[in-house]
C-alpha cells in the first residue's frame, strides 16, 4: 500500500498558511487546514491557500440535520477529506454521507475520528465509557464505516489493529508522526513515517516537524523520500 503525506498548516494567519502551502505543496499529496484556521478565516481563507483540494479537519459533531447542513455548506470548497466525530452516532454519519453524495463523484470523503489521541483510559472512563481506548476505537470505527464514513483518523498505534480488523478498504489517516530525531511536542505516542507506513497507514498527517523546520519544503521532501524508500 502506498502511503501519502499530508502537511498540517496549523495557524490562524492566512499569509503564513499561504507561504507554507506554496513551499510545501510540491512535496506532499495534500494540505490540511484545521479548526483554528477555518474559524479565523472562513471559506474565503480556504480558497486563498491552494487550488488543489484540501483536507478540512473540522471534526463535526451535532444532530444529524445540522451536520448534514454543515456538510452541504462546505461542498463549494470541494475538500478532498472532511472529518467528523464517530461518537456523533450512525444517524449523524449517514446524514453527512447523504449530504456529501449530493456533490457527485468528486464528493468529499468523510473521515471519522474515533477516540481523540489526547484521551487515555482514565479520561475515557470519566466520560462514561467502560472499556479501554482500543476497544472503543474499534467499536466506533465499525460503527462509522457501517454508517457511511470512508475512513478513519487514528493514532499510529491503532493502525495495525484496525487493518487486521477491517482489511485494506478504509482510508486510515494518521497523525502523531515524528521523523527520527524531531521534537515530539505534545504528541506522546508517536511513530516515524516509515513505521506508520509499514503498519498500513494510507496517509500520514505531519504538522510541526514540517512547518517548524528551518526549511519546511526540505522537511516535507525528506519525509516523502522516507515513504518512497
Ligand atoms: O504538529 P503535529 O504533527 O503534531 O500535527 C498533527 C496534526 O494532526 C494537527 O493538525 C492535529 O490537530 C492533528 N490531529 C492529531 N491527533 C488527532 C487528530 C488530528 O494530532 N487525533
Amino acid at each position: 500500500m502506498k502511503t501519502g503525506l499530508i502537511a498540517a498548516l496549523d495557524t490562524t494567519d492566512p499569509q503564513r498558511a499561504r507561504a507554507w502551502a506554496t513551499a510545501i505543496a510540491p512535496h506532499c499529496g495534500m494540505l490540511k487546514l484545521g479548526l483554528e484556521f477555518y474559524l479565523a478565516n472562513g471559506a474565503a481563507g480556504v480558497r486563498l491557500i491552494d487550488d488543489r483540494p484540501v483536507f478540512l479537519d473540522l471534526k463535526l459533531h451535532d444532530i444529524p440535520n445540522t451536520v448534514a447542513g454543515g456538510v452541504r455548506a462546505i461542498l463549494p470548497l470541494a475538500p478532498h477529506f472532511l472529518t467528523l466525530h464517530a461518537s456523533g452516532g450512525a444517524a449523524m454519519i449517514a446524514a453527512a454521507r447523504e449530504a456529501a453524495e449530493t456533490a457527485g463523484p468528486g464528493r468529499p470523503f468523510l473521515l471519522a475520528v474515533t477516540v481523540l489521541t489526547s484521551f487515555d483510559a482514565e479520561t475515557l472512563h470519566s466520560t462514561g465509557v467502560a472499556g479501554g481506548p482500543r476497544q472503543q476505537v474499534l467499536r466506533l470505527a465499525r460503527l462509522a464505516l457501517d454508517a457511511g464514513a470512508d475512513g478513519l483518523v487514528c493514532s499510529p498505534h491503532e493502525v495495525a489493529m484496525l487493518r487486521d480488523a477491517l482489511g485494506d478498504g478504509p482510508e486510515l489517516v494518521v497523525p502523531g508522526i515524528r521523523p527520527a530525531g524531531s521534537a515530539k511536542g505534545d504528541q506522546v505516542r508517536t511513530m516515524t513515517p516509515a513505521e506508520a507506513a509499514a503498519a498500513g497507514a494510507s496517509w500520514l498527517v505531519v504538522g510541526r516537524p514540517i512547518t517548524g523546520a528551518a526549511n519546511p519544503a526540505a522537511a516535507a521532501a525528506a519525509i516523502q523520500a522516507e515513504l518512497a524508500a
